[in-house]
């Protein structure tokens, strides 16, 4: 099992099923509304994702415009969670086809106040890819159109992911599952 940082972290998704996926759901973005598609990755957990999944979109004939979004919650427990803009693209989505991507919906809260504002300022079709759903943990009725894996509800690291800013570089997803 790898160890980082003194951590053993045990692998959920390999990097080798993470890039096979990756090709898939371009594949499937490749059917939908994709002319002149601007993609926003969400950050920061979407990193990497984000970087390899536009790659695969180059490899099935897609010329994305890419913008970044950095959205962060507040409130926990009992207060009522928000979600701000920290860092706003700087594009008009007026008219266009936007694919929004994010490492993980959970709640649903941070995707759902990502696409009603694209669609505020008037995109003409927000679609959502992410690389894992936790079902288990969605508060707001909303799905993703392309979903790399089913997640079970572990805390996750790595490929992009954090805990305490920790194991971003990870090129797969695990679990932290105690000192080595
Ligand atoms: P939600 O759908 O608004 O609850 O937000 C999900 C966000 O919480 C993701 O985009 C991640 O940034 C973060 N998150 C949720 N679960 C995990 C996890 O297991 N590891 C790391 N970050 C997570
Ligand atoms: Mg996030």
């Amino acid at each position: 099992m790898p160890v980082v940082r003194g951590k053993n972290i045990e692998p959920l998704y390999t990097a080798r099923q993470i890039n096979e996926r990756n090709h898939q759901i371009a594949a499937e973005i490749a059917k939908g509304p994709a002319d002149d598609l601007l993609v926003i990755a969400v950050l920061k957990g979407s990193f990497i994702f984000a970087a390899d999944l536009i790659r695969a979109l180059h490899d099935v004939g897609l010329a994305p415009e890419v913008e970044f979004i950095t959205l962060s919650s507040y409130g926990t427990g009992t207060v009522s969670q928000g979600v701000r803009i920290v860092k706003d693209i700087d594009s008009d989505v007026k008219g266009r086809n936007v694919l929004l991507i994010d490492d993980i919906l959970e709640s649903g809260r941070t995707l759902k106040f990502a696409k009603e504002l694209l669609y505020e300022r008037g995109a003409a079709h927000v679609s959502l890819a992410v690389l894992l759903d936790k079902k288990v943990k969605r508060q707001e009725q909303l799905e993703a159109d392309h979903v790399g894996f089913e997640c079970p509800d572990y805390f996750v690291v790595g490929y992009g992911m954090d805990v305490a800013y920790a194991f971003r570089e990870l090129p797969f997803v695990g679990v932290v599952t105690g000192d080595a």
